[in-house]
């Protein structure tokens, strides 16, 4: 990279670009208009070729087999749950695919809470609908940082049920260390479940090496599901058997077409479906998981780091004379492939990004303008011109020229 008297230039980002050996993925993608730079992955993943064939293919066999297609489809939230286990260091039959982390979450710490006593922890910073999620089940939530000494902390002399964290933080991009906050979880006598939606496919995930319990994620950030994909849970083994779903549903039952009087749960992680779960939508998640698995979790991680390296810099060299501060952890083994640039004026700066420069990113409350770059499809240059158009739109005032209402998405 160029010394710091020069400065970092367009020239060593196309150098990274042409090092890059994860770089001919992009071409694997839709990229419908190459002048839109697009640094929202984090949000939704952009759309893998390979999805349009994997959607024909089951709109060709629910046409040609009708509800004879049930009998390969019903193995698909296992299937692919198994496809998508190599990326977050699960085993084979213990990840499923369905439903919304929303309610994945609500179904795995329901089990919990049904098995154990004590408070639930989570942090304040959260994910709201985790927070929602585990304020419901009707357990005194206890406020943590998603750290070790943190948490010990917190919880000194109480009675600890669940400890539920992100593993990347949707905001700031800060990663936990999962194998200390695992430790600290179960000397306290907890389990510890993880929200990985902004560290699956983002950083190397190893739930069995780091002692995690249970966990949730998206599907549709850096998996590249699309719009709404299902989103998936994994339990650890040897933790099944003593958990119950709290929608005891009938494709999570042992005697699914016994129709029974009542619900037994299924062997296996398999109790935790609850009702038909949508085969159009898990078709689609196949071709993003597939690409990343093939990609290698290791190489997708580091060009992570490097990309959000480059970010970094260049807020330093460009964006911190101009106001902005950095909302996320230098040390690149201590964020995601996120970065959070803060700035009093961070709404009106996005709404200007998307309307004035043609680079998306996308605005986290209260002053974050959050850039995701998702290694199989952000080049270097990328993370070069985005930085630049928003140095230059800053330094004309393009952002104090839109209009600062509220939007319904931000
Ligand atoms: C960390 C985190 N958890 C949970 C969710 C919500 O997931 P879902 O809408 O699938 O319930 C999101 C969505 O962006 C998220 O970022």
């Amino acid at each position: 990279m160029a010394d710091a008297v020069r400065g970092l230039t367009r020239e060593d980002a196309l150098a990274l670009d042409a090092a890059d050996p994860l770089a001919a993925y992009r071409e694997r993608f839709v990229i419908a208009d190459p002048e839109l730079l697009y640094v929202d992955g984090n949000s939704l993943g952009r759309r893998p070729l390979a999805t349009a064939d994997a959607l024909q293919a089951l709109a060709t066999t629910w046409g040609e087999e009708l509800v004879g297609g049930w009998e390969s489809w019903i193995a698909w939230p296992a299937t692919i749950g198994d496809e998508l286990a190599p990326l977050i260091g699960a085993g084979p039959g213990e990840t499923l695919v369905c439903d919304s982390v929303t309610v994945n979450l609500f179904k795995l710490a329901g089990a919990v809470l049904a098995t154990r006593p004590g408070v639930v922890v989570c942090s304040p910073d959260e994910f709201p609908t985790d927070r929602y999620v585990l304020d419901a089940l009707g357990r005194e939530v206890v406020a943590s940082a998603p750290e070790a000494e943190a948490l010990r902390a917190a919880c000194a002399g109480r009675e600890v049920a669940l400890v539920v964290f992100s593993a990347v933080d949707y905001r700031s991009g800060a990663l936990a260390d999962m194998a200390a906050v695992g430790a600290a979880a179960h000397e306290l006598g907890a389990l510890v479940l993880w929200d990985l939606s902004h560290a699956v496919g983002s950083v190397e995930v190893d739930l069995r090496g780091t002692d995690a319990d249970l966990a949730v994620g998206c599907t549709y950030k850096y998996l590249n599901g699309g719009p709404g994909a299902p989103a998936f849970l994994w339990v650890r083994g040897g933790l099944i058997d003593g958990l119950t779903s709290p929608i005891p549903g009938w494709f999570g039952a042992a005697d699914q077409f016994d129709m029974g009087p009542s619900y037994a749960p299924a062997p296996g992680v398999a109790r935790f479906l609850a009702g038909t779960p949508p085969m159009v939508a898990l078709a689609a998640i196949r071709p993003g998981v597939a690409m990343l698995a093939e990609a290698g979790m290791p190489a997708v991680a580091a060009k992570g780091r490097a990309l959000t390296g480059l970010a970094i810099a260049l807020h330093d060299q460009w964006l911190a004379p101009a106001g902005f501060t950095l909302g996320t952890p230098r040390d690149p083994w201590a964020r995601g492939a996120h970065v959070a640039l803060r700035h009093p004026d961070a709404w009106r700066i996005t709404r200007a990004l998307i309307e004035r420069a043609r680079v998306v990113p996308d605005f986290r409350k209260p002053d974050v303008v959050r850039l995701g770059l998702p290694a199989l499809t952000t080049s270097f240059a990328d993370v070069f011109d985005a930085c630049e158009r928003l140095r230059d739109l800053v330094a004309a005032g393009e952002h104090e020229r839109v209009d600062p209402a509220p939007r319904r998405v931000t």
